[in-house]
């Protein structure tokens, strides 16, 4: 009996952690994490960007504009060059909807928004389901104009 309950101690660490980790984020990668795989090479840890090539995050219009042209650009990309603050960005921007999730799309959008200071209506799964379903037969890499999106 009292070898059993050293047994049932000895495991009780190992039993509590997945309960006690994943408490950041129900998905396999949190927003953040999500973004330093597959955002930071182009638009760069700090948001900044890449000259002339891939347009800074930090006080992008876009995340500050409706959560929908957001999402639409993650589902979509986009390309043709967009001006910001004097500077032309010819870059392409890679669709996201064979990759991530309607949950994942959301957390990224969500980390954007806390990262910049953008007070934004929280962005969920539902909305990138239903623009995701609203957009599925559009063409990937519309340009910004194509998209109507604010310039
Ligand atoms: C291969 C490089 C590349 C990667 C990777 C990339 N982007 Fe982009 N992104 C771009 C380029 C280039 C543009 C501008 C496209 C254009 O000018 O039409 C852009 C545009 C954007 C815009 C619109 C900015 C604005 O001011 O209108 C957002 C938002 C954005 N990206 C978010 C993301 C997020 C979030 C990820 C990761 C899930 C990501 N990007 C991954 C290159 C990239």
């Amino acid at each position: 009996m009292q070898r059993s309950l050293l047994l049932l101690l000895a495991f009780v660490p190992l039993a509590c952690k997945p309960v006690a980790e994943p408490a950041l984020d129900d998905a396999p990668f949190s927003g953040r994490q999500l973004y330093m795989a597959r955002c930071i090479a182009c638009h760069q840890a700090d948001g900044g960007g890449i000259p002339a090539i891939c347009p800074p995050l930090a006080d992008s219009p876009r995340l500050s504009g409706p959560p929908e042209d957001l999402i639409r650009v993650l589902l979509l990309g986009m390309k043709g060059g967009i001006a910001r603050n004097g500077v032309t960005y010819r870059g392409i921007m890679p669709s996201w909807k064979f990759d991530l999730s309607d949950g994942q799309i959301a957390d990224v959008i969500n980390d954007l928004h806390a990262r910049w200071n953008v007070t934004a209506p929280m962005v969920t799964e539902e909305m990138v389901r239903r623009t995701r379903g609203e957009t599925a037969a559009q063409k990937l890499f519309p340009t910004a104009k194509e998209l109507r999106l604010a310039e």
